[in-house]
């Protein structure tokens, strides 16, 4: 999120039958189910892939990590994501701060409380930064050298996240100047003696493009020293983003930025083949799809360099990202207008997800702030919430590529300070957290029971009766 915005398929038909066969049962209990009550947080106890999160005091990492080997890496299969063989769809939220927080022995505390929120609502993903370059708390000084304390501090919120079976998103470093950004590394290399004009030189310049390498590379081979577990190797590690929210409005044809991403997708792959990888787009349609420019939000938006079609399509990028901000992008629309653009923006990224792109796509960001000027509040704020995940439901069921969403974002009690009017504090914000849980609580059933290996007649019958026994309560 940033402030300042705007001024082949036919392998997967035969799946599709077989999924829907195979998840006949389940689908109509849940359409069934769509009682689901938005009556405060609850504990999530029938979560079959993830058991439930771990309560602190019973944890104790070691043991925790040996015991674990359901803990295996998300792959995608066609355009969904799997864990094994069951599916995996996400419920997940934003928590930038992480690293920031857990740098400070008096703050970190909160990286753990909102773990243990996020996993009481049944939140499974967690996106957050793995970057802070120059500046305050800088995990990243100067190119290449790092500040180990901070760098300790990210090893916790990984180790962290595995104690509450949170999957992290990872992003490598932002395109807006927050935590450093592109401009701090353009400024790098202008200190270096290079002359550089445009912080879009950080696409294209061979100096710039070597420090962001170098970053990538000391991420993903960096030993958590907590775990002991390289990045690389961790299935903690759900995926890499490229760069939060990338764009390069000096080459509107898009031409520098598709480089740019082939350049890194590649380089990422060659270091850590097992991970899966995302851009960090918002999804504005490009040069590449004339006929999709109309779902833009407006027309700026499809001039500022990215291109999701054709971004996509590069070797190595695993799936999707889009981002949906109707607040920011179209200020001043109704609440009405907004939800209806969502809901389009939403439709029209899970059909090109699943027919020009065969990928599943994740929506990243969503939210909209309820601070004063904005056109929601808490309550039209959650229609908005619950408009999203009834858009994704409606492609879980069909067996589509609408494979999550990740609020942007959740906080901590005690950190309303940083709170740009899209904060959520689960504990205080119980509608909002009962919607989240009914949410994870239908997935559930959904990345339980959908298993494609498995032939209908292999269950066992104590699986069969589980399933009941769960439904039913
Ligand atoms: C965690 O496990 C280790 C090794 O089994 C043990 O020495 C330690 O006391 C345990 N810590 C807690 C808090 O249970
Ligand atoms: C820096 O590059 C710009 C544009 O390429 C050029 O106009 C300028 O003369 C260069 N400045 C120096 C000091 O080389
Ligand atoms: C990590 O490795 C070091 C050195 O081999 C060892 O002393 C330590 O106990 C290990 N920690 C864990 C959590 O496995
Ligand atoms: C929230 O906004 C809606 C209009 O979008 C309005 O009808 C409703 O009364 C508002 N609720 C509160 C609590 O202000």
């Amino acid at each position: 999120m940033e402030a300042i915005l705007f001024k082949e398929k036919s392998r997967g038909k035969v799946w599709l039958i077989h999924f829907l066969v195979r998840c006949f049962a389940t689908i109509l209990l849940l359409t069934d189910g769509s009682h689901a009550h938005a009556d405060g947080v609850e504990m999530l106890s029938n979560d079959v892939d993830a058991p439930p999160p771990v309560q602190r005091t019973d944890v104790n990492s070691s043991e925790v990590i040996l015991r674990d080997d359901q803990w295996r890496m998300v792959k995608t299969r066609g355009s969904q994501f799997v864990i094994g063989d069951r599916p995996f769809y996400v419920n997940g939220f934003n928590a930038y701060w992480l690293m920031i927080l857990a740098a400070d022995p008096s703050t970190r505390g909160r990286v753990t409380e909102v773990f243990q929120q996020a996993a009481a609502v049944g939140l499974t993903v967690c996106r957050t930064w793995g970057f802070n370059d120059g500046g305050w708390r800088a995990l990243q000084k100067s190119p290449a050298v790092y500040d180990e304390d901070v760098f300790k501090a990210l090893d916790f919120v990984v180790s962290e996240a595995r104690k509450y079976r949170m999957r992290l998103i990872l992003s490598l470093i932002n395109n807006w100047d927050g935590y450093g950004g592109k401009a701090q590394y353009v400024k790098w290399a202008r200190d270096a003696g290079l002359n550089l004009t445009s912080d879009d030189d950080f696409f294209s310049d061979q100096t710039v493009k070597g420090y962001f390498k170098n970053h990538v590379k000391n991420m993903l081979t960096r030993v958590n020293t907590y775990t002991n577990v390289t990045y690389k190797d961790d299935p903690t590690i759900f995926a890499w983003e490229l760069m939060n929210e990338l764009r390069c409005t000096s080459d509107p044809t898009g031409n520098k930025l598709q480089a740019w991403i082939h350049e890194m997708a590649f380089h990422v792959k060659s270091i850590d083949p097992d991970h899966l990888l995302e851009v960090g787009a918002e999804g504005f349609y490009g040069p590449s799809s004339p006929a999709r420019l109309q779902a833009n939000p407006n027309t700026y938006a499809g001039q500022v360099g990215t291109d999701f079609i054709r971004n996509h399509r590069v070797l190595g990028v695993d799936f999707a990202s889009v981002h949906i901000y109707p607040d920011t992008w179209m200020s001043g629309a109704s609440v009405e207008a907004q939800l209806k653009f969502a809901q389009s923006w939403m439709q029209a990224h899970i059909a090109d997800a699943e027919g020009a792109l065969g990928m599943p796509v994740v929506f990243t960001e969503f939210g909209v702030s309820t601070k004063a000027r904005s056109a929601f509040n808490a309550t039209s704020r959650d229609q908005f919430i619950q408009a999203v995940y009834g858009l994704l439901l409606d492609s879980t069921r069909r067996g589509g590529a609408g494979a999550g969403a990740l609020l942007w974002q959740v906080f901590p009690e005690g950190a309303e300070y940083m709170d740009d009017g899209y904060g959520v504090v689960l504990p205080k914000a119980k509608a909002t957290a009962g919607i989240m849980s009914a949410h994870s609580k239908r997935l559930v059933v959904f990345n339980s029971r959908c298993e494609w290996s498995c032939r209908w007649g292999c269950r066992k019958e104590e699986e069969q009766s589980e399933t009941r026994r769960m439904l039913m309560t």
